[in-house]
């Protein structure tokens, strides 16, 4: 695949099938990852693999109550949304691929969203879907969070992303003209 059809056909998937993808896929995925570029080269990331659904139902869980808690204004649109039992933050993908920053450091959220577009636009070319679950952070950064998956004190959470066997094509989504002001 050509990496412009990757960049523009690549979708926030929401509807998976059951299918387990298997650990040469994931590893192929990490390695794609990895090949993004990182401040001073430090390459800080730490990539949590988890699979197994019961942990996911729980954080999804755990998350969707802090996400809803008094004080985090971003949630407030999606109220609704994440007071519904059925809502499961991870639309039952059979994996989460969590990146964190080793030990934090100015550059860890850049440094881990980079290895992150590479992640979702290489499982794009490998014909998987993925979506970055933003409602996760906040959970995952807590104390309970990270030791729930084991995660070292310092590490800081910062791309949780879904993957998983698409159950369909996703349509186009919209984007605004890009503002691009010339100077000079
Ligand atoms: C930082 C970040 C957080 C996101 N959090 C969520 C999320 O919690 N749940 C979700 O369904 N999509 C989430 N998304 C996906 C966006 O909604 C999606 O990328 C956007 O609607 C554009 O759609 P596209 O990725 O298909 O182009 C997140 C994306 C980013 C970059």
């Amino acid at each position: 695949m050509k990496i412009e059809d990757a960049i523009i056909g690549r979708r926030a998937v929401r509807e998976y099938l059951s299918e387990a993808v298997d650990e040469p896929t994931i590893r192929r995925l990490i390695d794609a990852a990895i090949q993004a570029p990182s401040a001073v080269n430090q390459q800080p990331w730490v990539f949590t693999v988890v699979r197994d659904q019961p942990l996911l139902d729980r954080i999804s869980e755990k998350s969707k109550a802090l996400a809803a808690a008094p004080g985090h204004a971003r949630s407030e649109p999606h109220l609704a949304t994440l007071d519904d039992p059925d809502f499961h933050i991870f639309y039952h993908a059979p994996a989460l691929i969590l990146i964190s920053s080793d030990e934090g450091g100015p550059w860890a959220v850049q440094d881990c969203s980079l290895a992150a577009e590479n992640l979702m636009l290489a499982a794009h070319a490998m014909s998987l879907g993925s979506c970055w679950i933003g409602f996760a952070q906040r959970y995952l950064d807590t104390e309970e969070g990270k030791a729930l998956l084991g995660l070292p004190k310092g590490a800081v959470p910062v791309a949780p992303i879904i993957v998983g066997h698409p159950k369909r094509a996703t349509p186009p989504v919209p984007r605004k003209p890009p503002e691009i002001r010339w100077v000079g």
